[in-house]
């Protein structure tokens, strides 16, 4: 096979993109013994050229013009690493339209716009392929778009942002949030803006990304349900570990009759479900389908290097399928109502703080039985003047959850805050123990 010189582009030359060049650099061997193409990157789009960067770029390469790179037809696919929606979705939007097959990391904007995206890439007859902006080196999209093309997905549970699963296993350890989060910026995991990481905002993306994909209906990121990781405490922390639990900030879309659900937010993971083992920046995935009853993948969730390794999968399946008539189309196919908020059934743990008085747990069980909400495990601990109450609950409806806390809220036996998180488990309720 003869070897083909293929110039690309990059826009962006920061973490991820310096970590392109590298890769195709130091795998153009590979790519080309496999492929018989040779990547070269040609141009790659910056703000400040002068700027000293990672990997050195050659003379010539790095321009600050993005006209440059439009209108060099000469360049086969683009990489955008820039990240933010704009300017990177406007240029990404002139690509499609002018036939430029284009590769992106960029969960924000396939997010919020996928559906104008997809149209403009139709348009101009070329591909759009996004691994890379869920989860980094996983390659999930291409196993649901591709390996589970016949797999009736149902449920997709996640841990889908490294900096805080990063965050939450540093405070297992004893660490403070603060002292996590400033490790985790300097490792490269957090966004430009953490902001995006701690209050779910990264993770939502991603799981509207993977619901649209799996359910094949289009997940707008306003219809995901998000809570981020600032309401963690230790206390929470400790009482996970006491019920043989981890807290984690779970990512999760669900299919109930023909209706879709798409939550982040904390929940507690029964320490032997498979997302309970998930530590550090890593990532983990489970699809459950009707063929395949489930199966997870995990992997580096964040990093340069192996967000890279994604991107230039992508760039190399795009180099080496054109021509052949394979286009990576919308994944889109069917529209999807949002399943009501309350209906979707979970077990729950709640965490109640009560005056410790004859009489006062029957109350509590009481305002749990009217709202339907069945106890699976109650512990009690002593708090500082009243008693803490820790229920992990039957799988039940969030909205008889909420109904029931709002009940216990208003009796005056009630003392501090009570709160409930969903928990995750393979095992049944019944089988939870405490450690
Ligand atoms: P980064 O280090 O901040 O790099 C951004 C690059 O884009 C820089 O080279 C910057 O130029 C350039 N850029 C930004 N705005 C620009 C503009 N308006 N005009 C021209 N150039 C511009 O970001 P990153 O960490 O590589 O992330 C890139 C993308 O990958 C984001 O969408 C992110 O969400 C995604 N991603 C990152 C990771 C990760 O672990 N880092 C993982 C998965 C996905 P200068 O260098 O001149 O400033
Ligand atoms: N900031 C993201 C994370 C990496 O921590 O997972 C890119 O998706």
């Amino acid at each position: 096979m003869s070897s083909v010189d293929v110039p690309v582009a990059l826009l962006g030359y920061g973490t991820v993109g310096a970590a392109v060049h590298r890769l195709l650099e130091e795998s153009a061997d590979e790519i080309e013994r496999s492929t018989g193409h040779r990547l070269r990157v040609a141009r790659a789009l910056v703000r400040d050229t002068a700027k000293e960067r990672g990997f050195a770029a050659a003379a010539g390469v790095l321009t600050a013009d993005f006209a440059t790179i439009r209108d060099d037809p000469s360049i086969a696919v683009v990489a955008e690493v820039m990240g933010d929606v704009e300017p990177a979705g406007a240029y990404v939007l002139e690509l499609l339209r002018a036939g430029r097959p284009v590769v992106t990391a960029n969960k924000q904007l396939v997010a919020r716009h996928g559906a104008e995206l997809f149209e403009a890439a139709a348009a101009g007859g070329v591909q759009l392929r996004f691994e890379a902006s869920v989860c980094a080196a996983i390659p999930v999209i291409k196993v649901l778009r591709e390996s589970l093309v016949v797999t009736n997905v149902h449920r997709v549970l996640g841990i889908v942002n490294g900096t805080t699963n990063f965050i939450l296993s540093e405070m297992e350890a004893g660490r403070s949030y603060a002292e996590a989060l400033a490790e985790a910026q300097r490792l490269g995991y957090a966004e430009g803006d953490p902001t995006d990481d701690v209050e779910g905002i990264d993770a939502a993306a991603k799981m509207a990304i993977l619901a649209t994909v799996a359910f094949g209906s289009r997940v707008p990121l306003e219809a995901v349900s998000v809570e981020g990781i600032r309401g963690v405490t230790s206390d929470l922390v400790a009482a996970a570990r006491a019920l043989d639990m981890r807290v984690k900030l779970i990512g999760r879309a669900t299919l109930v009759d023909q209706r879709v659900d798409v939550r982040v937010g904390p929940a507690f993971v029964d320490q032997r479900h498979p997302l309970a083992a998930v530590d550090g920046a890593f990532n983990a995935v489970m699809l459950q389908g009707d063929a395949i009853r489930e199966i997870t993948l995990e992997g580096p969730g964040a990093g340069g290097i192996e967000t890279a390794s994604a991107v230039v999968a992508d760039m190399v399946a795009v180099v080496g399928t054109i021509g052949t008539g394979f286009l990576q189309s919308d994944p889109v196919w069917r529209t999807l109502e949002p399943l009501p908020a309350g209906e979707l059934p979970s077990p729950y743990y709640l965490r109640l703080q009560v005056e410790d008085r004859a009489g006062v747990l029957a109350r509590i069980a009481h305002e749990l039985a009217a709202a339907g909400v069945s106890v699976a495990r109650l512990v009690q601990q002593p708090g500082d003047g009243h008693a803490v109450l820790h229920v992990v609950t039957h799988e039940t409806p969030a909205g008889q959850v909420a109904a029931a806390l709002d009940a216990i809220r208003g009796l005056p036996e009630s003392r501090g805050e009570a709160s409930a998180l969903p928990v995750v488990s393979d095992r049944g309720v019944e089988e939870l123990g405490w450690a």
